[in-house]
């Protein structure tokens, strides 16, 4: 492992100590004032789906991209949990049997093995919410301009034009012949949408430049693509262990992945010239952008 690699791993795991312990107090059993109950089973399975590991990327992207833009670190520690809560719910869903049917994620059984469908359901629902109510919350100290923008910016990442409506159509590609570019353009909403916020909320948190922040969007576009393409590829050369959930599911579900249409060397060339491109995009903010970098390098080349 070069040394580069060795401290992005040290960073990425202190990221995630920091979100883990917020998450841990916003998914606690005591009761709020505006609460009349807080039904144990539920949160239960909340807590199973969220405080399970899992690499805590998008969350370390918002720190990262709010430190490189001198943005506060406590509100974006509160935007982190918040999109880690998003980033979660996708997943208990996603792994349904009316979805990708899995019974394995983050190396536990997932949330509707661990209880029942239903419960599942609703605890993506509640995980949904609650990341809207993280950010407007007044523990989120940020003047209500900044704040309205980045709920806008999470609910468009997060709604018909993002995740939920690429997840609409990963489903629809299973039974249709999506060309690449269909299948860039579902992966860029299923997935691309929630990174590309991840690093656009840092320049929203920190009231940066508009030219800086679409610099951040695009660099977040780039590693979006990057993502899927890792996870693609690692489900056609991993295995369960490794990945903690099931391999070898995608070609088995004829999803529609570009490793399905041009193979695994051409998905490597292509992560490479992704890595190049958001690495160019960074060159604007000079050395302080090194660990974005490094964050790319590991999206591409990540064995989990
Ligand atoms: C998995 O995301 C879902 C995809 C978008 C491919 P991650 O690989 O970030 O999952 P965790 O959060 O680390 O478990
Ligand atoms: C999921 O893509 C993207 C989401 C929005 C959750 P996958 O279905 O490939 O993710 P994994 O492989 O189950 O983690
Ligand atoms: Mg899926
Ligand atoms: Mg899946
Ligand atoms: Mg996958």
């Amino acid at each position: 492992m070069s040394d580069e690699t060795h401290t992005f791993l040290e960073s990425l795991g202190l990221r995630a100590q920091q979100v883990e312990s917020t998450l841990t107090k916003l998914l606690n059993s005591d009761l709020r004032d505006d609460e009349i109950a807080r039904p144990n089973h539920l949160l239960a399975a909340m807590r199973h789906g969220v405080l399970n590991g899992g690499k805590r990327l998008r969350p370390f992207l918002v720190l990262e991209s709010t430190a490189l833009l001198g943005g506060p670190d406590d509100a974006a520690l509160r935007v982190a949990a918040a999109l880690e809560c998003l980033h979660c719910y996708s997943l208990i869903h996603d792994d349904l049997p009316s979805m990708d049917d899995d019974d394995l994620r983050r190396g536990l059984p997932t949330v509707h093995k661990a209880f029942d469908e239903a419960t599942a359901i609703l605890a993506g629902d509640t995980l949904l919410t609650m990341a809207f109510d993280i950010i407007a919350a007044p523990q989120t100290q940020l003047p209500d301009r900044q704040k309205t923008e980045l709920i806008l910016a999470l609910a468009r990442a997060a709604g018909l034009g993002g995740m939920a409506g690429g997840q609409a159509l990963d489903l629809l590609a299973e039974t249709t012949d999506p060309d690449e570019a269909a299948i860039i353009r579902l992966q860029a909403m299923k997935t691309g949408a929630l990174l590309r916020f991840a690093c656009e909320s840092g320049a929203i948190i920190a009231s940066a430049s508009p030219t800086d922040r679409q610099q951040l969007k695009r660099f977040g576009e780039a590693i979006g693509l990057a993502f899927q393409l890792a996870d693609d590829l690692l489900d056609v050369t991993s295995d369960s262990q490794a990945l903690g959930k099931a391999a070898g599911k995608d070609a088995a579900a004829g999803k529609a992945t570009l490793v399905a249409l041009h193979g695994t060397q051409w998905a490597r060339e292509q992560l490479s010239g992704l890595v190049e491109e958001a690495n160019r995009l960074l060159e604007p903010f000079g050395e302080r952008a090194a660990i974005l970098k490094a964050a790319a390098e590991f999206i591409a080349n990540r064995e989990n």
